[in-house]
């Protein structure tokens, strides 16, 4: 329960290291404390300074005030963090306006993919073809921090920094004032919270620099300068694809590399973002099996995207199984992570004659280019001597997991190395940094055998060999979180793949051409949360207004997606038993030509008969509204499978449009 201030158990992308908390005799910890707005006293001028009293009443004595508070908070939670003794929490519960607490907790990056996690096609794959989309969109990205020497923020050709832009560049000890620029118009760094975790930690860096490299990696992918040449080295030349050159970035600075990040600082990131005015905010972490009214990211991006930002965030890495997305929140895009139609292939040409492809990233030119190199086979390659011994051979490991063996044989410093492995994370090894390879587990024996077969075996390896038209293509990768979202069944995700889990899909960069009409989204989402039997409370977390009414509530919200549950044997739709079919209402805005008329067409669902009521939308001018069914019925007596997919497309009759949604009819079922 939201009031309970337990502690919470995070898991996935994000897993908890501790809960470290001062174990003195006081039991003081660090919580972060939502207050309901409705309820402050007339007395105060601000909800600052009525927090402040509120604080000091619970600790008794004001002067110690500042030495307890962490954080308050203006947009993404309305309240503060603060540390309390377990007796100062029970008489903060006590005052007027409390409406919950959460103990902050240390999150911390799976470093199962870190730091290996580099962008799966550095290209980014044409998503961003045209690059104008990006003018002067303001992205805030929350990561680990920016190395703002790389060439991907170079200011060349950017115009003024947008005035209305109200950010900071926080300069420090080798982070001077000329870090930031007209490209990187803003930095900040967030630590209270981590260091009142753990008041003995170190931080190698307080200032926003990146010492890690993730941050400058997803900073970059998405709003990175052109100049950087958006080739990876010399795989797929195609510049400046997958970027959005003339946008602005601003960095967050909220993980900390080796120690993760606090969530009341993740919090202070995205209060930040919201008071600085950046338009899109980037967040590639997420916390699993959470209820929306206890996930910090949840509640801190509804005050976002209430304000008309664009949030995206990623699904998560806990695939290929059904249900364990994060970030399965209504008003932020979630975005899985798909492959690109390339391969990128590294030739194995053994000396026997016969070619043996493996996939590599390898942006150098080979050190057995045009020469043979002796090949020995080393397991697992676990054991550092042994691989320093044969330092000077093309190194074969046959392991599951590529982690260990790929960092070993970089540690050994190994000439070339192959990896036959059927890792499902390859994605995030094939940029080696030394040459070498991953072998499929199909095609390992045949490298195998010739070793075992020949009493001096060797190969050459050829790198920078893409392999176009990869099909099928796009997939979604085998390791990206599928739904359906356990925080919000009833709202279909993800939103969307790319390549990575970096969204480099076009978001709004003039609010006038979005379809989304921000009150009427507010209260959409309002009813969801009444439909979703939240307490008034709960729900107040999350929309921080003053007054809700419940009488509305529905699961339906107006999303461009459709997902209906039914039960393996029933014979019709819908959870609800008995019905004979679901029912989902949609209103659209043209925002196309004046004058425009849509025609639905449906690709059915297997077991499901879809239809849609009218089957035409006629509209006369443009932003002009309209209201659709769609049915879902359940074809009597056939067993459903456990997951069936189709989709509805309005199809524009002038052939100028086609606006595509997808309907899945599921088995599964869902739930935290
Ligand atoms: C911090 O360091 C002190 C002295 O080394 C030690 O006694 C204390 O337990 C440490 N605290 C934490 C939270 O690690
Ligand atoms: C590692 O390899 C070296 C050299 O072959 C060997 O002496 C040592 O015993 C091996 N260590 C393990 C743990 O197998
Ligand atoms: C190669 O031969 C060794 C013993 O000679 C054997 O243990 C191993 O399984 C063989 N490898 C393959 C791939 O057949
Ligand atoms: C090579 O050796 C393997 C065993 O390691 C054996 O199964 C295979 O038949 C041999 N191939 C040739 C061409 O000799
Ligand atoms: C962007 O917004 C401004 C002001 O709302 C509007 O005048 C302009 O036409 C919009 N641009 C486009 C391309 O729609
Ligand atoms: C909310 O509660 C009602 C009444 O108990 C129930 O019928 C409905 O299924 C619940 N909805 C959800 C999403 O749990
Ligand atoms: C509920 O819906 C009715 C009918 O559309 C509308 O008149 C009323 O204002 C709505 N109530 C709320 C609280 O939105
Ligand atoms: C569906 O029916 C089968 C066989 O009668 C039964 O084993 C299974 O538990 C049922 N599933 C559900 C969800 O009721």
């Amino acid at each position: 329960m939201a009031n309970s201030c337990g502690r919470l158990l995070w898991l996935g992308a994000l897993v908890i290291v501790s809960t470290i908390t001062t174990t003195s005799a006081d039991d003081v910890a660090t919580y972060i404390i939502h207050m309901d707005s409705a309820a402050m006293p007339a007395a105060f001028s601000d909800r600052r300074s009525w927090y402040l009293a509120t604080l000091a009443a619970a600790i008794s004595g004001s002067s110690a005030v500042g030495d307890r508070i962490l954080y308050v908070y203006e947009h993404a939670v309305h309240g503060f963090s603060a540390r309390f003794s377990q007796a100062q929490l029970a008489r903060l519960k006590q005052s007027r306006g409390f409406l919950a607490c959460h103990v902050d907790a240390l999150v911390k990056k799976d470093t199962t993919h870190t730091p290996a996690f580099l962008g799966l096609t550095a290209d980014g794959a044409g998503l961003w073809p045209v690059s104008r989309f990006g003018d002067d969109a303001i992205i805030g990205v929350v990561d680990t921090g920016v190395w703002p020497e790389s060439a991907s923020f170079s200011d060349d050709s950017l115009g003024p920094v947008p005035p209305r832009w109200r950010g900071a560049c926080e300069i420090g000890p080798g982070f001077g004032p000329s870090a930031c620029n007209r490209k990187l118009i803003g930095a900040r760094s967030f630590f209270k919270g981590l260091l009142a975790l753990d008041p003995n930690l170190t931080l190698p860096d307080p200032t926003p620099r990146d010492d890690e490299g993730h941050g400058t990696h997803t900073s970059s992918t998405a709003g990175g300068s052109r100049a950087d040449g958006a080739a990876f080295f010399g795989y797929s030349p195609g510049k400046a694809t997958g970027v959005a050159p003339w946008a602005r970035l601003a960095m967050y600075k909220a993980l900390w590399s080796g120690f993760g990040g606090a969530t009341s600082d993740i919090i202070a990131a995205v209060d930040k973002a919201i008071a600085d005015g950046v338009d899109v905010i980037s967040l590639s972490l997420g916390i699993d099996d959470l209820a929306l009214y206890q996930d910090p990211i949840a509640i801190a991006t509804f005050a976002a995207v209430d304000q008309g930002i664009f949030v995206s965030t990623s699904a998560g890495n806990e695939g290929p199984f059904d249900g364990l997305l994060h970030n399965g929140t209504p008003w932020v895009t979630t975005v899985g992570a798909s492959t690109v139609d390339r391969t990128f292939v590294a030739a194995v040409t053994l000396g026997e004659g016969s070619v043996v492809l493996g996939q590599s990233l390898y942006p150098g030119s080979s050190a057995s280019k045009h020469r043979q190199l002796p090949l020995v086979f080393l397991d697992q390659c676990d054991n550092i001597t042994l691989l320093k011994n044969n330092r000077h051979k093309i190194v074969i490991c046959k392991v599951a997991e590529l982690g260990i063996a790929v960092q070993n044989l970089q540690i050994a410093k190994v000439d070339a190395g192959l990896f036959i492995s059927g890792d499902i994370f390859l994605e995030f090894y094939i940029q080696f940094t030394y040459p070498a390879a991953i072998i499929s587990p199909q095609d390992g024996p045949t490298i195998l055998n010739y070793i075992n077969n020949t009493s001096e075996p060797k190969a050459m390896l050829r790198f920078k060999q893409t392999v176009l038209g990869t099909k099928p293509a796009p997939v979604v990768a085998t390791y990206s979180s599928r739904g359906p979202s356990s925080s919000c069944p009833s709202v279909l995700k993800p939103d969307i793949v790319a390549p990575g889990s970096l969204i480099l899909a076009a978001w709004p960069t003039n609010s006038s051409v979005g379809v989304a009409d921000g009150n009427q989204l507010y209260k959409d989402y309002l009813e969801l949360l009444c439909a979703m039997n939240f307490t008034i409370p709960q729900i107040k977390i999350i929309a921080k207004t003053t007054s809700i009414d419940c009488s509305n509530a529905t699961l339906d919200l107006n999303y461009p997606s459709f997902i209906a549950y039914f039960d393996a044997n029933a014979t019709s739709a819908g959870s609800s038993g008995g019905a004979a079919a679901r029912q989902f209402r949609r209103r659209v805005t043209n925002v196309g030509d004046p004058t425009a008329t849509y025609r639905a067409e449906i690709v059915q669902i297997k077991g499901f008969t879809t239809s849609v009521v009218p089957e035409r939308l006629v509209f006369t001018e443009r932003y002009e509204k309209q209201s659709f069914t769609l049915i879902l019925e359940k074809v009597s007596g056939r067993k459903a499978d456990t997951e069936s997919h189709g989709s509805l497309s309005w199809v524009e009759e002038k052939g100028k449009y086609v606006v595509r949604s997808p309907i899945v009819g599921t088995t599964f079922i869902p739930g935290l």
